[in-house]
Parts: structure tokens; C-alpha cells; sequence
């Protein structure tokens, strides 16, 4: 085979391209990955997940030092921040992740073709010049952007999306945060913690929209304790920064009584959008569906032969997790393998203090569904191990079938909820009941006693309330 011709041609090197030629390669098909970053990782490892999770560990551990050590009976003192240390760290952790994706393509052998990939027809992409061929197929992983809010320019100073989010210097007096999400709720809360007084203006009337509606209330009041201000049922209309600040105008959701308010940094996240801009689809005859996403059926299969797309260019929940489900199903695909993935059982996680984890349905769309269920909720105020750590807040929820007892959902609002989920992610993937989470052997005193008791409480029976 020539240099210029591959089995495979993955596009996008973030979790769902990176995973995709990595697995392909395992299965022994000459791969190769377009990335036009100078970083392996795509928006995850860069400017996503990983460099936003330094952030909120670091800050996280500035406020336990700074003011939540004493309950312990420990005593700080001179505690002070030190902002380019904290980036220093993020910045590191950043470094020593998208190296290691390096690393594992030069492990399986997987080509990474540097510059930004263009269809020419179905089965060749330019790059940098070159025309490259696949042979099995192109896998389209070229990830999402910040969808843009019309009247709030923004210049990732004044006016940022998450990537400026993760990169501001100093730390602002006042944030407003537009968008209740994901990114609003994890980013404010950072600079929460360092210090700034956060408002969050979200168009709907409660926030984390996607998630169950008892857990976002209780959230919402829990980040409202630690001091984050809410305007629900808003939108905001523009946004102009000056050098002294940003003017910002609301007005409710519906309509009415406009009103400006002044702020120092505006961090919009009010969701993503799929990204294929210059990579000229139509040379492919790759269609997009309405929403400007890839359209694909079951196998990944876009509307051109031989082409596939994964990740969030695609259909589905937008995390990174999902789109390396996807990668390796692609790759074993094309491999000639069944590969294939379980969208029912993928958890979501917002990565707060305290934070939410989610797998399976909520109580609204099982409501919506017309489908009977039994509820189990155990709550860390009596957990043991949650009242030896101070992290008594929230609970655990488990929604099952009222018929067959098939769990159908799990909702955690606590410390350490992302683990958690994984717990209830597998239980979910192996079709078990809330029987059997109930009869699994639980360490003690371990959080995850709270899950099993949330099991039992679907029958009525917990020990520990
Ligand atoms: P991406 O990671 O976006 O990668 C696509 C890559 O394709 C990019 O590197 C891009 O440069 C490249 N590319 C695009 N077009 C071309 C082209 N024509 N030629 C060559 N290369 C191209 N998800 C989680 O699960 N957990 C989290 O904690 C989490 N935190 C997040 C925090 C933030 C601030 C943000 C913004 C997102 C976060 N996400 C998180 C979402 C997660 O980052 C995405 O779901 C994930 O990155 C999607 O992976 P992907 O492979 O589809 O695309
Ligand atoms: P999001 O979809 O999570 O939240 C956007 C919020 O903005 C919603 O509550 C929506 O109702 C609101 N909104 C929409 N238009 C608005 C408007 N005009 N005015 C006010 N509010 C408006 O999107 P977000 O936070 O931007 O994150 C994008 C995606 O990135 C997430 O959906 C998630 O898939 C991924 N992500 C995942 C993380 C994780 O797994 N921990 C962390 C960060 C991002």
C-alpha cells in the first residue's frame, strides 16, 4: 500500500476520532488520523473536559483550604490564590494527555496526518495538498463549536465561550453566565470559587434541562447556597463590552420589559453546534440533517458508501464518553466486526460540589412515556461515610420498572456522583433489576452504600432510613 492510501481515514483526533483510529488499528487495519490542532485530543483534551476538570479540582481544593478545612479541625491560615499556578497545573495536565494520545498512535502504528482534511469524492480526502484513499471507509469525527448567541459578539476576552472561560486573568468581580448547562454550572462555578460573584441567566425555567427535574431543583438551590445567583425564564438580548466592563440587556423569555445590567465577563454556553464547515460534504454526498448534524443510521453510516461519522458531528448526547463508544464500534464495523452501542446506558455527569450524575431515563420522560415505575431515593444524610467527609447533600434516586423491577433510571446529586454512576451504568448494561443492585454486597462505609440503599428502597424495604 502506498503512503498515500489507507484502510481506514479517520477526521477529527478528539475522543471519537482518536479512539476510532486507535481501535482500527488494534484490529489490524492501516489507519490514519487528520487533525488539523497542533495537539492530538480534539476538544476534550485541549479546551473540554480535561482542561475545565483541572480547574475545578484546583479550585475546588482552594476553597476547602481557604474556608472548609475547619470543619475538619483543621486550621489554615494565609491561604491566598495563585491564579498562574492553578493555570500552570491545568495547562500540565492538558500537556501530559494530549502527549499521551501522541504516544498511543505511534504505539498501534496509526498515521497522523497534520492539516485539515477536504473531501474530494467518498474515499479521498485532501490534506495539506495531498490526496489520501481509504479503501474501508473515512470515519468523520470533526467534533462540535460553541453555538453562537446574536447581539453578544464574542472576543474570548470580555465576551467568552468556554475556551476563554478556562483562561481568564484576573479573576472578575461579576460573571454572568448565559446558559444554565453543562458548561454554565461547571465554569461559573469555578470562578465562583476564586472569587466572583456569579449570575446565571437561563431561558428556560429551570436549569440542567436534560436532567431529572427533581435533581435540578435541588441543585439550583444547592449552588444557591454557595452563593450563585439565578435569573431563570430570561434571555438575553446583546451584550456590547467596553473597556470597563460588559453591558448586558435581558428581558424575560417570553417577552416583555427589557432591562441592562452591568457585568465584567460574559461567558456564553448555551449549548454546541456539529462542525463540518471546509470539509466539503457535498464532493462526498455526505447530507446533514436539519439541525446541520451528520446524518447517520444505526452503523454510522452517512448518506455516501464508504462514508461514516461519529462523535458530536453526529445525533445524541455530547460527551466525550459517547463518542468513544462510538469510535470503537466504527472501527470494529469496518473491521467486519458487530460493532455496536448501548445508548440507553450512558451516564452524564456534571462535574460540580456537589455533583450530578445521570444514566438512563428521568421521572418526566418516563411520566411522558406513559410507563409505570417504581421510585427508590435514599438521601447522604444517612450515609455514614458522607457525614465522616461533610458531604451530606443530595441523593440518590433509582427509577425501575413497576412491573419487571428493570432499573430504568438512576439519579445521584452528591460527592462523588460521577463515580457513583458507573456502578448504576453497569447494572443498567447488564439489564439487572433493582433487586440486584440490592442484593450486591456494598463496602462499608463507602458512598456507594447510598446506591444500594436507594435499590432497596424501591421495594420499601431500606435498612439505614
Ligand atoms: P472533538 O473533541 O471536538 O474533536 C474534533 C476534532 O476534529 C478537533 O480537534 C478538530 O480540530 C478536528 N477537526 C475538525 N474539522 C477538521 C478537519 N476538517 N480536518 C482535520 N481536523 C478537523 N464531555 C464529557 O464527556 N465530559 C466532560 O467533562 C466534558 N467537559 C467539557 C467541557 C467543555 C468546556 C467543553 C467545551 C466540552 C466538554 N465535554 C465533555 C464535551 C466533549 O468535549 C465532547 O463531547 C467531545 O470532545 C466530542 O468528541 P469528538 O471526537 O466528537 O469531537
Ligand atoms: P447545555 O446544552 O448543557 O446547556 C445550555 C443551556 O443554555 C440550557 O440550559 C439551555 O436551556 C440554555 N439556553 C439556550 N439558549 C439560551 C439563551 N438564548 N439564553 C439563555 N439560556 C439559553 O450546553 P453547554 O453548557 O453550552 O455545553 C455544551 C455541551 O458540552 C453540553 O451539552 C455537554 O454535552 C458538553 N459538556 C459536557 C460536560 C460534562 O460532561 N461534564 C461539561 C461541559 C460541556
Amino acid at each position: 500500500m502506498s503512503d498515500t492510501q489507507f484502510d481506514v481515514i479517520v477526521i477529527g483526533a478528539g475522543p471519537g476520532g482518536y479512539v476510532a483510529a486507535i481501535r482500527a488499528a488494534q484490529l489490524g487495519l492501516k489507519t490514519a488520523c487528520v487533525e488539523s490542532r497542533a495537539t492530538l485530543g480534539g476538544t476534550c483534551l485541549n479546551v473540554g473536559c480535561i482542561p475545565s476538570k483541572a480547574l475545578l479540582q484546583a479550585s475546588e481544593k482552594y476553597e476547602e483550604a481557604a474556608g472548609h478545612l475547619a470543619a475538619y479541625g483543621v486550621q489554615v491560615k494565609g491561604v491566598a490564590l495563585d491564579l498562574p499556578g492553578m493555570m500552570a497545573h491545568k495547562d500540565k495536565t492538558v500537556d501530559a494527555n494530549v502527549k499521551g494520545v501522541e504516544f498511543l498512535f505511534k504505539k498501534n502504528k496509526v498515521t497522523w496526518l497534520k492539516g485539515e482534511a477536504a473531501f474530494t469524492d467518498a474515499r479521498t480526502v485532501t490534506v495539506a495538498g495531498t490526496a489520501y484513499t481509504a479503501t474501508r471507509g473515512v470515519v468523520i469525527a470533526t467534533g462540535s463549536d460553541s453555538t453562537p448567541l446574536p447581539g453578544v459578539p464574542v472576543d474570548e476576552a470580555r465576551i467568552v465561550t468556554s475556551t476563554g472561560a478556562l483562561a481568564l486573568d484576573p479573576v472578575p468581580k461579576r460573571m454572568l453566565v448565559i446558559g444554565g448547562g453543562y458548561i454554565g454550572l461547571e465554569m461559573g462555578s469555578v470562578w465562583q470559587r476564586l472569587g466572583a460573584e456569579v449570575t446565571v441567566v437561563e431561558f428556560l425555567d429551570r436549569i440542567l434541562p436534560g436532567m431529572d427535574g427533581e435533581v435540578s431543583k435541588q441543585m439550583q438551590r444547592l449552588l444557591g447556597r454557595q452563593g450563585m445567583r439565578f435569573r431563570l425564564s430570561t434571555k438575553v438580548t446583546g451584550a456590547k463590552a467596553t473597556k470597563s466592563g460588559v453591558t448586558v440587556t435581558l428581558e424575560p423569555a417570553q417577552g416583555g420589559e427589557p432591562e441592562t445590567l452591568k457585568t465584567d465577563v460574559v461567558l456564553v454556553a448555551i449549548g454546541r453546534v456539529p462542525h463540518t464547515a471546509g470539509l466539503n460534504l457535498e464532493a462526498a454526498g455526505v447530507a446533514v440533517d436539519g439541525r446541520g448534524r451528520i446524518a447517520i443510521d444505526d452503523h454510522f453510516r452517512t448518506s455516501a458508501d464508504g462514508v461514516y461519522a461519529i462523535g458530536d458531528v453526529v445525533a445524541g448526547p455530547m460527551l466525550a464518553h459517547k463518542a468513544e463508544e462510538e469510535g470503537v464500534a466504527v472501527a470494529e464495523i469496518l473491521a467486519g466486526q458487530a460493532g455496536h452501542v448501548n445508548y440507553d446506558a450512558i451516564p452524564g455527569v456534571v462535574y460540580t460540589a456537589p455533583e450530578v450524575a445521570q444514566v438512563g431515563r428521568t421521572e418526566e420522560e418516563l411520566k411522558a412515556a406513559g410507563t409505570a415505575y417504581k421510585t427508590g431515593r435514599f438521601p447522604f444524610t444517612a450515609n455514614g461515610r458522607a457525614r465522616a467527609m461533610n458531604a451530606t447533600d443530595g441523593f440518590v434516586k433509582i427509577l425501575a420498572d413497576a412491573k419487571t423491577d428493570r432499573v430504568l433510571g438512576v439519579h445521584i446529586l452528591g460527592a462523588e456522583a460521577g463515580t457513583m454512576i458507573a456502578e448504576c451504568a453497569m447494572a443498567m448494561e447488564f439489564g439487572a433489576s433493582a433487586e440486584d443492585i440490592a442484593r450486591t454486597c456494598h463496602a462499608h462505609p463507602t458512598l456507594n452504600e447510598a446506591v444500594k440503599e436507594a435499590a432497596l428502597a424501591v421495594d420499601g424495604r431500606p435498612i439505614h432510613m
